[in-house]
Formats: C-alpha cells, structure tokens, sequence
C-alpha cells in the first residue's frame, strides 16, 4: 500500500484543526454522521448517471446501495453524486451533444470534492465515454460500473434485438408487409427489462471496451443487469475502489498506450458500433495517447469478428454472450493479440484475470480460426469527398455495395430527406448514393445518429433493403447498412462535402479505402468561391459553446479546451 490514511485526498478537508475544516466537519454530523463513519478512511465518490427518463439505467438506484455497501465492507465511506443521465431514447437533437458536458461534469465533481476515489456507474451510450473521459482528465483511482445489458427481446417466440430489429421491422411496415397489430407486438417485447440495449450497438461496445482498458472488474461489462450476479459484481466495485485508493492505483498507470491497443483490438473482434472511433479517439486521447483513425483501419484490416452478436453477428444477443463465457472468453481466445501485461482495476495484469475464461458456446464466441468476419468490422475512406476520412462497417453492408459508383442524391436538411424519401415517385434508383449533409458536429450540430438514411419507399416497395448512404452524421451501434459516416471535415465548415451536387458520380471502393466525386478540380474551386458558410445553431447558452469548440470527427469531438495538451491541469483546489 502507498497511501496511509493521513495522506488521503480528503484529509485535507477534514484533518486539519482550522475553522474551514471544522464547517467541513460540522456539516458531515448535520447528516447525522460520526467521525468514526468517515474520519480516516478512504471517501468514494459514486457518479450515478440515474434518472427518471433513463430507461437503461433504472436499476441505478438500487444498485447504488449495494455499491456502498461494498464500499463500507472495504473500510471506505461512500458518497452518491448524482451526474446527468444522457438517456439515449430521450435526448433531442442527440444525446453526442451532451456527452462532454457529461465529462466535464465527471471531472469538476471529482476535482472539487473531499473524495479519494470514484465508481462510474454508466452504460447507456455516451455516458461510458462521458463518464470515462471526464475521471481520466481528473486523474483519482476510477473503477466502472457497467449497467449490463437488458434481457433478449421476445415477440411470439421471436428473439428481438434492441433497435436493429426495430429498424428492420419499421421498414417492414413501411413496405406493407406487416400489420399495425405485429408491428405493437414488436414495440412490446422489444424492452422486456431495465439495462442497456442488448445487441452489440454502442452501449456493449462502449462497456466492452472500458473492460478492455483494464478500467472494470473480470467480465463485468458482460452481465445482463437483470441477473443476481450484477448486485454482486457492483458489491465488488466497492470494496475494490477502496484497497485501490490505498494502492494509489490511478488511472495513468492504466489507461496507457496498451490498454488502448487492447481496447481497439477489442471493439474490432466484437464487430463494433462506428461510433466506437468517436469516443475510442476521445478518450485515448484525454489519457495522452495519440489515436488516429489510421490506426483504427489497420486493427479493422487485421483483426476477425468473433463475437457472433447483431447487428454484425447473426443471430445471438448479450445474454446469450453472458452464458457463453463473456468477454473474458473472447479476450482469452484473442490472447495472441493482446497486451497481457496491460495493468487493470483488479491490480494484476490483463493476463491474470483472463486465467480460467473458457467459451461455453463456439457459435457465439467463434474460435480465431472460423470467424464471423476473416476482417471488416470497421474501414477508414479517404479521398476527394473525405480528405480527413469516413468511416463504414462493411461487415454490416450490402456486398454488391462495397465497390459501387453511382449519382448523388442530395439533401441539406433531415426534414427534407425524410419527406422525400416517402415520396413514392422520387427520381431514385438503387445505384444512386443517398447523401445528408450539415449534420457533422458543428454543423447539425452534435452529430445526431442520423447517418442509417431511410431507405426510399420507392425501393422497399421494389424489394430493395441496402443502398449507399454517405452523410456527415453517425449511425446507431444497432444499425446497419451500406451507410458512410462521419465524413471529415464536416459539410458545415466547408468540407468537400459542401460542394457536392445532385447527380455528381461519387465512386467508393472500400477494399481500397477510397470515396471520391468524380468532378473536375476547375468545377470544384468554382463551387468553392460561390458556397456560403451556413450559420450556427445556437446563438447563446450550452449549444453556442458546444459550436465554438467542437473538433471533427477524427479527433474525437472532444472540445478543445478539454484536450490534454491545451493548457495546464487546474490542479488540486488551493484552500
Ligand atoms: Fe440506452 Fe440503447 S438506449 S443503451
Ligand atoms: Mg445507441
């Protein structure tokens, strides 16, 4: 151990004989707390991102409670700080808009608190991020929690998957192929309990990928939130937390440039959501390490999909991954590409807490030799349309589609588009590329998931279910489909998407790793004089800030401000 109790963080609230410490002191007996309940002992910070309008994180507010208990049993005192929820169902524009207030949030609780250390209670989409990137700049001994996956959707005997099955059904009922009574069928049983969304969409990307980072316990993130072992995996959390404040086991000897390999290397054989190269980028880069979406497009060359979960898998869900072994038994088939001296949360290295990990089911955690995708799970573009890259998952697309020219069709706004790919009559044919600009970071702003384009009517109608879609948007971790995403730099400050047209050729040839328009440079540099910079959203609060200060897509839409190598840290607060 390297810390004593007298050297404890909090110790400078509440040890030092001074009018200001004794306020300190006072007010914890206002609560009807002694000294002896959190006199020299460890404080734990608990962030819990609860609310009343977060479906996924409904079972925090029990959970909580076995958190403390865990905290109490390893000799700490345990104090709740409530963080926004950043509901993914609810949020409009997008929940990305509030993801690094969430972080800055995380970082100012921690920094201007009598706390020692912090349990993370996240799951839902960005909180994992938010949560994560906010403790990283913050710096104190951090554990996540992960909210686990809600249970499998059911519809008269028929597994459902979060959102993609909504998608597919949606569609479905836009080509008239299913009633009004199967389609309330299907919102019934969609959502059976509280937890995250239970395919492999964003939410068990995300977690998947704070357990890779050594940042949870053993296969924590694997746990269905409904099951009795989630209560006492966030018991362990608590007593955890606390022999790592006494081991000083901070976040820096964590998150380093292996962990970060290991996590890339992760989210690729889960066949992960793209919006895993957002938040990958961002917190890799809060934690020092330089992450580029090159790297990103090499892992995805190299590594296979082994995880046999939707939307990249075929037929299985998170619970089915739980009983199957996990995450600790797809890290243990995956060694070889592993740094297993990579330090975790546990104290040891990645390596020893894999010990054991077996795979009970070899359909849904595939062996290295029989993947799902020998490559795939995520490719980088670049070329005249991207200078700064775009991203696809081509595990999840249409194959015909990979190598694909054809003319654009284009719309500025998402109204727009949506209206008119009801339109049964709309000049459309399933060669053209659907193209929605203006909702990149700054210009939608906060890069809304709107990057899945409907398909038109008119083609659902001919039986059509893929075309190309390329927009400045993300997509939801449970979508699918031929669609190219965050396009870089954004169309709203005048990247090349900006100057395109309808009826311009666009060419992709993802094997090759290019998107271009097929337009002559004299034609482009005329374009460019005649285009005029929209103007922003928001003229005053949250959302003006967020417009001054967001980066692009490659470097993680962190803000500025917040990056690492901005500015000095604020240090420990001076009295
Ligand atoms: Fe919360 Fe999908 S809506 S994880
Ligand atoms: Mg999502």
């Amino acid at each position: 151990m390297t810390k004593t109790v007298t050297s404890l963080r909090s110790a400078r609230w509440f040890a030092p004989d001074d009018l200001r410490s004794s306020g300190h002191r006072a007010r914890m007996m206002q609560m009807g707390y002694d000294e002896k309940d959190w006199g020299r002992k460890p404080i734990i910070a608990i962030l819990n991102t609860w609310s009343d309008l977060n479906s996924c994180h409904a079972h925090f507010k029990q959970r909580v409670e076995d958190v403390k208990r865990g905290v109490l049993q390893g000799g700490g005192f345990p104090v709740e700080l409530p963080a926004q929820s950043l509901s993914e169902t609810y949020l409009k524009p997008t929940s990305m808009l509030y993801r690094n207030l969430l972080a800055m949030e995380a970082e100012e609780l921690l920094r201007a608190h009598p706390v020692d250390g912090v349990v993370l209670m996240g799951g839902c989409d960005k909180t994992t991020p938010g949560l994560v990137m906010g403790a990283l700049s913050a710096g104190l001994p951090m554990i996540f929690l992960p909210a686990g996956p809600m249970l499998r959707g059911n519809y008269k005997g028929e597994m459902l998957g979060s959102g993609s099955d909504a998608w597919k059904y949606w569609d479905e009922r836009r080509a008239g192929t299913i009633s009004e009574e199967q389609w309330t069928g299907v919102e019934e049983g969609i959502a059976r309990s509280y937890g995250h969304c239970m395919t492999f969409g964003t939410a068990s990307t995300m977690t998947a990928i704070a357990e890779s980072l050594g940042l949870t316990l053993p296969g924590a993130s694997s746990i269905p939130a409904a099951d009795a072992n989630h209560i006492r995996m966030s018991t362990r959390c608590g007593r955890r937390i606390v022999a790592m404040v006494l081991e000083d086991l901070t976040p820096d000897r964590i998150v380093t440039a292996k962990a970060v390999d290991n996590a890339v290397a992760v989210a690729m054989a889960t066949g992960c959501s793209t919006n895993a190269v957002v938040h990958l980028i961002a917190m890799a880069r809060r934690a020092g390490v330089p992450l580029t979406l090159d790297d990103l497009d090499r892992a995805g060359r190299s590594i296979p999909v082994i995880a046999n979960i939707r939307p990249s898998g075929k037929k299985y869900l998170m619970e089915d991954f739980y009983y199957a072994g996990g995450l600790r038994a797809l890290m243990a088939e995956m060694k070889s590409m592993l740094h297993l001296d990579a330090m975790t949360v546990s104290g040891v290295p990645l390596g020893e807490t894999l010990e054991g990990a077996e795979i009970y089911n070899g359909d849904v955690i595939r062996p290295l030799s029989d993947p799902i995708y020998h490559e795939g799970s995520l490719a980088v573009l670049k070329g005249n349309l991207a200078p700064d890259g775009c991203v696809i998952k081509p595990a999840a697309c249409d194959e015909r589609l990979l190598v694909h020219q054809g003319p654009a069709l284009v719309f500025d706004s998402y109204p727009a588009m949506k209206a008119a790919v009801e339109d049964e009559n709309l000049d459309v044919t399933p060669d053209h590329v659907l193209v929605l600009r203006n909702a990149g970071p700054k210009g939608a702003p906060g890069m809304p998931e709107w990057g899945m384009l409907p398909m038109p009517r008119k083609l659902l109608k001919q039986g059509y279910r893929d075309m190309l879609r390329l927009s400045d948007a993300r997509m939801s971790g449970t979508s699918y489909g031929a669609c190219i995403l965050h396009v870089a730099p954004e169309s709203h400050i005048g990247g090349p998407l900006a100057l395109l047209r309808t009826g311009d050729i666009i060419r992709v040839d993802v094997p090759n790793r290019s998107i271009d328009m097929l337009i002559d440079e004299a034609t482009l540099v005329a374009r460019r004089a005649a285009w005029v910079a929209p103007a922003d959203k928001y003229e005053r609060g949250y959302g003006w800030m967020f417009s001054k200060h967001i980066l692009q897509a490659n470097e993680g839409c962190d803000f500025d401000f917040l990056q690492r190598d901005f500015g000095a840290a604020a240090g420990e607060p001076a009295i």
